[in-house]
């Protein structure tokens, strides 16, 4: 089932979201519903917060951008309660783009080399060192975990440029090819 993208200014996505256990009713159903929500929205990946539940969940398939990153070819990953540690001093800076904030791309500053720790969709332990914009995918989604955007990350010049349009899609002032869920009107 294709679930609606809660979009920038909904409190959902300024949460931090909880461990997941393996009773967590109907794992594998959200799990399908979040891979279809992506692929849908055309996204490489997405958080549980971006579809309204505060809940340590990311899908990521970022075999899309495989020929401009070789690291992402092939790359389909379910991550649960991830856990990352930064392994690389140097920030490279390139642009990215959320289906939280539909028309925006901004320059973000991250590493690329960390190493993540997380259980897949069937609680199996993994332990990998990441690298390149795979890395950078990943540490973008598990921000959503800790209520973070990439937003956050970018100079307060450019904040200042994209207010409008932030103000735009807070405001539901804005269009969207794939269904989305605004947030709710201030009174
Ligand atoms: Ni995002």
């Amino acid at each position: 089932m294709n679930l609606p993208v809660y979009l920038y200014g909904h409190p959902v996505l300024r949460k931090v979201s909880e461990p997941v256990t393996p009773d967590y009713p109907d794992l594998q159903k959200l799990i399908a519903d979040m891979y279809e929500t992506m692929y849908t929205s055309e996204g490489v990946g997405l958080a549980a917060p971006q579809i309204g539940r505060n809940d340590r969940i990311v899908v990521i398939d970022a075999s899309p951008v495989g020929d401009s990153y070789e690291e992402c070819r092939d790359r389909k990953m379910t991550l649960i309660n991830p856990e990352i540690e930064i392994l690389d001093d140097e920030p490279v800076t390139r642009y990215e783009g959320c289906l939280s904030l539909p028309g925006l791309s901004e320059k973000v500053k991250r590493v690329e080399k960390i190493r993540l720790r997380w259980v897949d969709e069937n609680f199996q332990e993994h332990d990998e060192i990441i690298s390149g914009f795979l890395a950078r995918i990943v540490q973008h989604e598990c921000d959503h975990l800790e209520g973070k955007m990439y937003i956050d990350h970018i100079t307060p010049i450019r904040k200042q440029l994209i207010k409008g349009k932030l103000a735009d899609i807070a405001n539901a002032r804005i269009r969207c090819d794939y269904p989305v869920r605004y947030a709710p009107r201030k009174k």
